[in-house]
């Protein structure tokens, strides 16, 4: 079976007609800038909140002008620095490190700014999906301290010195990591929209759970949703993840 490499599944966001019929789950898909409200963190079984009881503003697609060029996003640097853009009138900047898959990057962040956002718009890591944009979906879903958690409801500012890892940290190399792979030989996706997040998702229950069962598959997988109905491949997928992490080939 041919590998798929990282740009397959760091494609990004699909246009919003085409996300509408093939990708993002719709129901009650909101605006990207409502009205200045906060949102309940959803509680899912397998996944853990940071404990916000809601999100600190919006966040500025007019600003997703100005993420890094491509050219930039995968330097070889053990630390970069990025340099944020200009506040508007009124707001304030707060500087943080984040190791993400490995790295350290130093930032300069509104205190309002989601996970998902700097990932995506900031550092040109768009692995990470946004799908609701208000924890329902989980399509941001990656890994804080090895645990899965909704980027999309995670500030940034609070992730200092705390490992994160994305979809594209998974790669060994140029080579897909088994997680990945998994998803590939058990066609455990059809759009493909939600893949990333389920991948992540599924990354953290095994690095906690090598061997799970398919209840602790199907709680774990609860959290993400998949609007194209994939869940028995996902399932599929993820007991097929664990025998490939331990070596396995069958
Ligand atoms: S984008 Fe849906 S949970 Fe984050
Ligand atoms: S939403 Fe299409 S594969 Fe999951």
């Amino acid at each position: 079976m041919p590998k798929r490499t990282a740009s397959t599944f760091a494609r990004d966001d699909l246009p919003a007609s085409a996300a509408g019929a093939t990708g993002a789950p719709h129901h009650d898909i909101p605006s990207r800038e409502p009205p200045g409200e906060t949102r309940e963190l959803a509680h899912r079984p397998g996944r853990q909140s940071e404990g916000l009881t809601g999100v600190v503003g919006r966040l500025r697609v007019a600003q997703a002008e100005q993420t890094i060029p491509l050219g930039q996003r995968h330097e070889s640097l053990a630390e970069c620095q990025v340099d944020a853009a200009p506040p508007a009138e009124g707001e304030r900047l707060s500087k943080v490190t984040l190791v993400i898959n490995g790295r350290q990057r130093q930032l300069q962040v509104e205190p309002r700014w989601s996970l998902a956002y700097v990932l995506r718009e900031r550092l040109g890591l768009s692995g990470t999906k946004v799908g609701c944009d208000r924890g329902e979906c989980g399509a941001c879903t990656v890994l804080i301290d090895g645990v899965p958690r909704y980027a999309c409801m995670t500030l940034a500012v609070e992730l200092e010195g705390k490992p994160i890892t994305t979809v594209e940290g998974l790669m060994r190399g140029e080579e897909l990591g088994p997680t990945q792979q998994a998803f590939v030989e058990e066609d455990a996706y059809q759009c493909g929209y939600c893949t990333c997040g389920q991948i992540m998702a599924a990354e953290g229950l095994l690095r906690a759970t090598p061997t799970p069962s398919l209840d602790e598959i199907r709680k774990q997988m609860s959290g993400n949703l998949c609007r194209c109905g994939a869940y028995p491949h996902i399932f599929a997928a993820v007991g097929r993840a664990a025998e490939l992490r331990k070596g396995g080939a069958s």
